[in-house]
């Protein structure tokens, strides 16, 4: 593969072939000396026309940690203020000599359509509702670390599923990898076509929770919500928020996750989001991990092995 668009391209050994990779990344990057040359001499370019913490910082670091030269295009300065097209943008990144374009962005397909103008890698970080593929490698990482296998384990994704590019790249990578996945939340915020994905729906939190091994919470996706049908938020908290309580009714070897970043007090409380059952930042650090893995294995440095030393 040149791009990472949509986890529907990948097969169930390539999503294997990419955690793996990521394993080796994170020994890298966690002992004292952080950084290998295998990347030297390619040139990564980030365009993100929407807001990020997590996904844009932990590409910085992982193509730094392999030596690779980065730049981000700050778009709310740039020439796109003044009109440039997205693949104009693009093509200027890439007469700059850039080896890869990651990208974020509020038009679902946007990637694809960069994929389709420019030479350079793609890698989606995350196009509208549609698909946010490494967010969803780094959870399937970071479930396969934390319960030791993903296969039959059962993973319930709580909120704002409509909306949700995560829900819709982790349904689809989970199954794929063999888990069993359930959704659980209001039914405004659950889409109706979710039939054709294979997911057990549950309006009510208790139930859904119930047998379960992993909560991936999500974000109510506030700048998404179509107007006039924004839940009211207090309401949402009663029904379908995640605290103390409810952990304890779900029991101590769940393992809590969340993509970030959360609506403190909203859909999850800080007390869950920093508890003992939480691995919310150990997800942050295998975001690197996945990132490395994704810049290596797409833009085709030298061997790791070669390098390390
Ligand atoms: N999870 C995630 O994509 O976070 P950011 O929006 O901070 O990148």
């Amino acid at each position: 593969h040149k791009h990472l668009l949509d986890l529907m391209d990948l097969s169930r050994e390539e999503i294997q072939l990419i955690l793996d990779t990521a394993e080796s990344m994170k020994e890298i990057f966690t002992r004292s000396i952080k950084k290998v040359p295998t990347l030297r001499g390619k040139t990564i370019i980030s365009l993100f026309y929407e807001p990020s913490t997590r996904t844009k910082s932990s590409f910085d670091l992982a193509g730094k940690r392999l030596s690779a030269d980065m730049m981000s295009l700050s778009v709310s300065t740039s020439s796109v203020v003044k009109g440039e097209s997205l693949v104009d943008t693009a093509k200027t990144m890439e007469a700059m000599g850039a080896d890869a374009v990651i990208m974020r962005h509020s038009m679902p397909g946007a990637p694809h359509l960069l994929a389709e103008s420019i030479d350079a890698s793609v890698l989606n970080a995350g196009d509208g509702a549609h698909a946010h593929p490494t967010q969803a490698l780094l959870d399937m990482y970071s479930i396969r670390e934390e319960r030791g296998k993903i296969a039959g384990e059962t993973i319930a994704i709580v909120g704002d599923i409509k909306h949700s590019r995560v829900a819709r790249s982790n349904i689809w990578a989970l199954n794929k990898l063999g888990a069993k996945v359930r959704v659980v939340g209001p039914p405004t915020l659950i889409p109706a076509n979710l039939e054709e994905m294979d997911v057990e729906v549950y309006y009510d939190l208790e139930e859904g929770l119930e047998g379960i091994d992993v909560v991936n919470i999500l974000r109510i996706q506030l700048e998404r919500q179509e107007a006039g049908y924004l839940p009211n938020l207090r309401e949402y908290t009663k029904f379908y928020g995640v605290d103390e309580k409810i952990l304890e009714l779900v029991g101590d070897e769940v393992t809590v996750m969340h993509p970030g970043p959360t609506n403190r007090g909203v859909e999850i409380t800080p007390e869950v989001a920093y508890g003992d059952q939480s691995v919310i930042n150990e997800q942050v650090t295998n975001g690197v991990a996945i990132r490395m893995a994704l810049l290596y294995l797409l833009t085709g440095g030298e061997k790791i092995e070669e390098t390390a030393n």
